[in-house]
């Protein structure tokens, strides 16, 4: 194969290099086009076509379902792995040994508390709030708390700012819950797990002490790891070009939040579930919603369906559709919207309009019914997604730092009126 590509506008052509990455994806580097060509740019709305940086966190492949976090591949992470590993992972490139895990953690703890001012923020919210936008708003704030800016060339700063955010997010997570719950807020216990204690501070009542469940802590690990990344994505490509202005990790973080919030994003796990129970309470008929969403008119989507990438099957919901039937007979949960879910994706698997359309169930399709089945409320669920997709986030900010990319500017094609003179009020 050439090592070019060449372009021909008005018959010039130009020349530029084709780029090969570790996994043989090959790209046009387009670096620069305008310059050679007199300003001539791409146009690509939704960037289906664009590399936006080159990255070496995680590696998917649409066609073959396959997804690796630094090489490794999500089903043995999933099954061998937990959290705190596969967030080291993410962010540093390489599994932790223990010391190196224990280390982490250890500082992780020492973070793990937030100024009682954050109290205040919190109270201040309509209990009506959705859990994102709170936990949007709070992570921003965290910022005013610890206003000092990190010196992304010392690795020692990176690694405080990293330890001190994930020590600190958890709390801000399980306290938007318990704010809307009413409940008194909980610091959990330094003794305990990472995952352990988000579980115990989302949990605990003050009048009880809380037993962990081993089935709980397992489900919600490797729902978390499998939320950990996913290279490119919107809220990722929202925290990196956020962070490319040299806006700080944390309020970076929150753009990426607000960005997950939206239903074709990680809102779908909450959508989802909505759909589910809205068809349940319709009676249980499938077949009408099918029907919805092929209707070109309706504006009905089968939420959980469908990915930008993903062409085959997505790797993440196989493991969650056999994760969600064993959580659920572990819980002895008989949850009649698991039903309907795979009833649901047998119809779509068999319905020329999403086999022709390449649609399969997607990470958020199965998620929900394990969350719900965990006691964790549906408004809840895509804050649980940003507690997963923290790591991969922080990893994501860190790699487009060092790597000193330029600020994220893309470029456009006008389309609007071309120059006129300015009319007076009294002559429009
Ligand atoms: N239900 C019905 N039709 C669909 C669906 C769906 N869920 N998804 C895509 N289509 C159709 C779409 O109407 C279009 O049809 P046509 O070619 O006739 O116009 C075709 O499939 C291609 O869809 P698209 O919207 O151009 O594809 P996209 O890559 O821009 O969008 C998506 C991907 C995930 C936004 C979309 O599939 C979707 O809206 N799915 C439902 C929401 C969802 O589950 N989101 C979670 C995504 S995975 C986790 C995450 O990213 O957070």
């Amino acid at each position: 194969m050439s090592d070019k590509a060449t372009l021909e506008i008005n018959g010039k052509k130009y020349e530029f290099p084709l780029v090969t990455g570790t996994e043989n994806e090959v790209a046009i580097d387009i670096k620069t086009l305008r310059g050679v060509t007199g300003g001539v740019t791409t146009v690509d709305p939704g960037y289906k076509n664009t590399g936006s940086c080159e990255s070496a966190i995680t590696f998917l492949d649409g066609e073959k379902g396959i997804l690796r976090y630094r090489g490794y591949s999500i089903e043995e992470l999933a099954e061998k792995a937990d959290f705190l590993e596969v967030a080291y992972l993410l962010i540093f490139g390489e599994l932790p040994n223990q010391e190196e895990l224990d280390k982490f953690h250890s500082d992780i703890k020492k973070h793990a508390v937030v100024d009682d001012d954050i109290k205040k923020i919190l109270d201040a919210f309509p209990k009506s709030a959705h859990p994102m936008g709170v936990l949007a708003s709070l992570t921003s704030a965290l910022t005013a708390f610890n206003p000092t800016s990190v010196n992304v060339d010392s690795e020692e700063e990176m690694y405080n700012a990293i330890v001190r955010i994930l020590g600190k997010f958890p709390i801000l997570v399980a306290w938007t819950m318990r704010k809307k719950q009413g409940m008194p807020l909980d610091y959990g216990s330094s003794s305990l797990g990472y995952v352990e204690n988000i579980l115990q501070m989302m949990f605990k009542r003050p009048d009880e002490d809380y037993t962990q469940s081993k089935i709980l802590v397992n489900a919600l690990d490797k729902l978390l790891i499998l939320h950990a990344d996913h290279e490119q994505n919107c809220s990722t490509s929202t925290v990196r070009i956020t962070g490319s202005s040299h806006a700080g990790l944390f309020v970076s973080l929150s753009a990426g939040i607000s960005a997950l919030w939206g239903p074709l994003h990680g809102g779908a796990n909450q959508a989802v579930l909505e759909m589910l129970e809205a068809i349940k309470e319709d009676g249980g008929d499938t077949k009408k919603y099918m029907a919805k969403a092929k209707d070109k008119s309706d504006p009905f989507r089968l939420m959980g369906f469908g990915h930008r990438v993903y062409k085959n099957f997505d790797p993440r919901a196989k493991i969650i559709k056999v994760a969600a039937d064993e959580v659920l007979s572990d819980l002895g949960v008989d949850d009649p919207i698991l039903d309907i879910a795979k009833g649901l994706e047998k119809e779509a698997l068999e319905d020329p309009y999403f086999v022709d359309r390449k649609l399969y169930p997607n990470v958020d399709f199965y998620s929900g019914i394990i969350y719900r089945a965990m006691g964790i409320p549906v408004e809840m669920f895509t804050v649980m997604f940003a507690l997963g997709r923290l790591p991969g986030w922080i990893a994501q900010w860190k790699e487009m730092r060092t790597r000193k990319e330029p600020i994220g500017r893309p470029r456009q094609l006008y389309i609007g009126e071309t120059y006129r003179p300015f009319k007076s009020i009294d002559k429009r």
